[in-house]
Parts: structure tokens; sequence; C-alpha cells
């Protein structure tokens, strides 16, 4: 959904986005326009009919037409790896957490995930038109309500509450994306934020208390390039109301925590490769700071490590927009916040190749982990078991030139195609069989106009092999599937 990217002032850098999608912050369509298609699901309501309904967890909420939660989703809700002992997910919470302890900050793990529009996105700052606000990248349970797609979801609600001066808040998210070792339609974020209030720092200076903070925290030997200033006017600008002093305070404190947090999960993954390969040599560990934008942020940051020769974004970051503390009803609160994704830390942690692992109930898998809650100095790297074979096919198809009238049903012409409703589809009937789909062609026929795709997906289980009928039957069922909800020609 690119929270960022497309709100990016013009003339940024936008290196990272490739390395960023991994992360789960940012994911590959961040910089494609939002294109509203009809929903699949909607239902057709007429006079006197009952308002459609649907449960999500142990509420009922009502649907309407902007209503996109299928079935394998809904059924999800509920599962919160992030507190399931023993789970890599939540053992990564856990580390994180003890770099932030209580009471400074607070510890949250059980917030519901369907939230309003204005909680996901409108007390955030994000304007109308942003790309994450489409149907096709986020579930919606009705108009006004979706699935959350981000922790940054509740950053207000917990300012406003205002019970401490720190919180982590752990949990699942939700977003539409592709299919790959590195996504999946549901993973787990932390947001976390730490704040200082005007009224009660000494002499109300902020700097001042906030410098002293700091200088409570440990230091590190870990290499780390942060070349820019802590703001800058035009890339990342101070806020108004916000002193120089101030926010260099802030960056300062918010860096430094952060940079600690990743010295502590860095250590405990090499410790835990060493404790599986003792001959392990590992690289310095190094990361750098990059200026960002987010719309609830400024200025704003993201973190990359070094890792296995690339550069690897983990984190985003930034001081909090004042209006959101204004929002909450404490205006003279200032502070920092930032996102991470559990999922990709985890997958570095512990090597785990493929998101979909994190979904599995084998024992072969889950009971790697068995203990290491209680113990964080057990940790030991995943050792995989056997892959099984992969299965590739295509399908290739004609869109609907955007001509062609509707004849019922949802329309898939090319000016209101969008990729993730074939990943959709796939999802619905491949559930985590599929590994990942890739577009493998894509032309424009000359003469007619009308645009043709060609995905190629790879049907591989993680628990067994598949035989070529099962893949098959999936790929049939894929097939017709795409002809009669997307109304796409199969050639
Ligand atoms: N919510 C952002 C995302 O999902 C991540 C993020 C960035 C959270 C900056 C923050 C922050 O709290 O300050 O992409």
């Amino acid at each position: 959904m690119g929270y960022k990217s497309l709100a990016r002032p013009h003339g940024l850098s936008t290196a990272s986005e490739t390395l960023a999608l991994f992360t789960g912050l940012v994911t590959s369509n961040s910089r494609r326009l939002p294109v509203c298609s009809q929903c699949r699901y909607s239902s057709t309501r007429g006079p006197g009919r009952p308002q459609p309904k649907t449960k999500l967890g142990e509420t009922v909420y009502p649907t309407d037409e902007w209503h996109n939660v299928p079935p394998a989703i809904a059924s999800s809700i509920g599962r919160q790896l992030h507190i399931q002992k023993d789970h890599p997910i939540s053992i990564t919470r856990s580390i994180i957490e003890s770099k932030f302890p209580k009471p400074t900050y607070q510890h949250h793990n059980g917030f519901v995930p369907v939230v309003t529009t204005g909680q996901n996105f409108d007390s955030l700052g994000f304007p109308p038109d942003h790309p994450g606000r489409s149907k096709a990248d986020t579930y919606y349970v009705n108009a006004s309500t979706v699935l959350r797609t981000h922790t940054s979801a509740h950053q207000l609600d917990a300012f406003r509450a205002n019970s401490s001066e720190g919180f982590l808040i752990s949990a699942d998210v939700y977003r539409r994306d592709a299919i790959d070792r590195t996504h999946y339609p549901i993973f787990h974020q932390m947001e976390g934020a730490r704040v200082w209030d005007r009224k009660k720092v000494p002499h109300g200076n902020i700097a001042q208390a906030v410098w002293e903070d700091i200088a409570k925290l440990p230091t590190h030997s870990m290499i780390v390039e942060d070349p820019n200033p802590p703001t800058h006017p035009e890339r990342n600008p101070l806020q108004h109301g916000h002193s120089h002093d101030e926010a260099e305070a802030l960056a300062a404190h918010l860096k430094r925590s952060l940079e600690l947090m990743v010295v502590e999960i860095f250590s405990r993954a090499k410790d835990a490769a060493i404790a599986t390969n003792p001959k392990y040599v590992d690289e310095p560990l190094k990361v750098r700071w990059i200026e960002a934008f987010f719309p609830f942020t400024s200025p704003s940051w993201e973190l990359e490590i070094f890792w296995q020769g690339d550069w690897l974004e983990v984190l985003g970051s930034g001081v909090v927009k004042q209006d959101i503390f204004e929002k909450a009803g404490v205006p003279s609160q200032v502070g920092w916040a930032f996102g991470i994704g559990l999922e990709r830390i985890a997958m570095l942690l512990f090597e785990i190749p493929d998101i979909r692992l994190f979904w599995s109930q084998d024992e072969r898998f889950l009971g790697q982990f068995k203990g290491m809650s209680d113990d964080l100095h057990r940790l030991k790297r995943y050792v995989p078991f056997s892959k099984y074979p992969a299965c590739y096919k295509d399908v290739a198809f004609w869109l609907r030139s955007s001509s062609s009238s509707a004849g019922g049903g949802i329309r898939a012409n090319a000016a209101d195609f969008h990729e993730n409703d074939v990943m959709e589809i796939v999802r619905d009937v491949g559930g985590d069989v599929v590994e990942d789909v890739t577009k493998v062609d894509e032309f424009t026929h000359p003469k007619t106009g009308r645009k043709s795709l060609c995905y190629r997906i790879n049907y591989r289980s993680l628990e067994r092999t598949l035989t070529n009928e099962e893949a098959n039957e999936f790929h049939e069922k894929v097939s017709r599937e795409l002809v009669n909800k997307l109304g796409v020609e199969l050639r």
C-alpha cells in the first residue's frame, strides 16, 4: 500500500522501495494509482431486504457494497500468531519488547483488527485520494470499517488514553497484495512510541529533558551511517511549533532507542546462527538512516540494515505530527513513533525462507521453537525440512477492452483491472499451496487494442508433494474463476 511513497514530495529518492517490498511496511504496488473496481462480493440489495451482515471474530458487522473480505481471511482472524507461545512471531515480539521495558513502555497485544477508516486513515492525516484507501489494496468490512492495514491505526487512541510515557502495540494487519515468499495478506506489525509533556518536564524544556533521557540509554558499537541533518526544509521539514533543538533531541532519542533494538535482534540472530552452526562467521553489523515521508510524522526516517550483501529496510519512524496529539486531547505532548514488520525480522532472525511457514501447523515447523519463549537464550535457527517439488502452470487471458459493454457480473476491463484481484482469486482457490504468482507476459494487440496478460503460478505445498493432477485441478479452478469473477477471456 505504500503509505509513504505517493504522498512523498516530488524529487525524493525511492531507492529503498525495492528492498522495502520485504518488510510489509511498503508494498509492491506502492506507486500505482488506485482504481476501484466494482466489488466482487457485493450483494444486490433492494427495498425491504434485510441489511447484510458478516461475523468477524465474535462481532457481527453490517456490510455494504464496499465489503471485500473473503472467507479465508475472515476465518484467519483470531489466530494471533504474535501471542502464541513459542511461535517465531511471538518470540520476535518478546525480543523487541525486552528493549522497551515497562513501566516506561506499556505493551498492548490484544487490539481487535476491525477499525474505522477514521482510525486507519483520517486520524493519521492520509489524504482522501491516498492509494492505501483503495479497495484494491485494503479489506473493507463496509464503507467506514476496514481490517487495519497497519498498527498505526491505534496511535491516536493510545495517545488519548495517555496511560504511560510510551507504548508498544503488536497486532495482525491485513493488506491485499502480491503472492510470493515474502508477502502474505495477513502479517504482523509492532508500533512503538515515546512521549514527553511540555507541562511536566522541568521549565517546559523538552530538549533538555529528552537529552537527559538519552544519557540514561546504553551506548553500542554498531556502525551507523546517518549523513543527513535532523531536519531539512524540503526533504524532512521541522514541524510548526517545534524548535530545532527539540526535533534534534527527539530524533536522537528515537535513533538510539531503535538502534539498541536492532543490536539486540542481531546479536540474538548471531547467537542462534552459532548455536546451529558453530563455524558461522558473521560480518560486522551496519545500519543506515534514510530520510522518508509518512503522512503522520515529520521529520521521518527509515532504518536499513546491511544484511547478507544487501540493504534491507526494517522500519519506518519519525517525530509524531502535532495535530495527532491535538486530536487526542493531549496538545502539550511531543514524541516519536515507529512501525516495524515482525515477519521480516523473524525471517532474518531464524532464517525462515517462506512467509507461509508462519501459518503452518506442522510440528516439523512449530516443534523447532519449543521452549524459546521462556528462554530467549535458547534461540536456534530454523532447519528446513525437505522442500517439495514446484509445479508451474501458466494462465493467459484477454482483458475486456474498456469500451466493451458490461453484461452483469464483475468486469475486468483494461481500465479497472487490478492485479491484486488475480492474486485474491488464486489465494481463494489454492490457499497456502501457492508459493508465488508472477506476471510473465503482457502485450496489447496492435489492431484490436485488447490487452493480454499471462501469469505463472507456482503450486508447491510446504507440507507434502502435490501430484500433477491436484495442481491441474487447482489451476483449472483458478482459470474458471478468472472468467467468472473478472470476466476475462482465456487464450
Ligand atoms: N504504519 C507505517 C506502515 O505500515 C509504518 C510507520 C512509519 C509507523 C512511521 C510509524 C511511523 O509509527 O512513525 O507503512
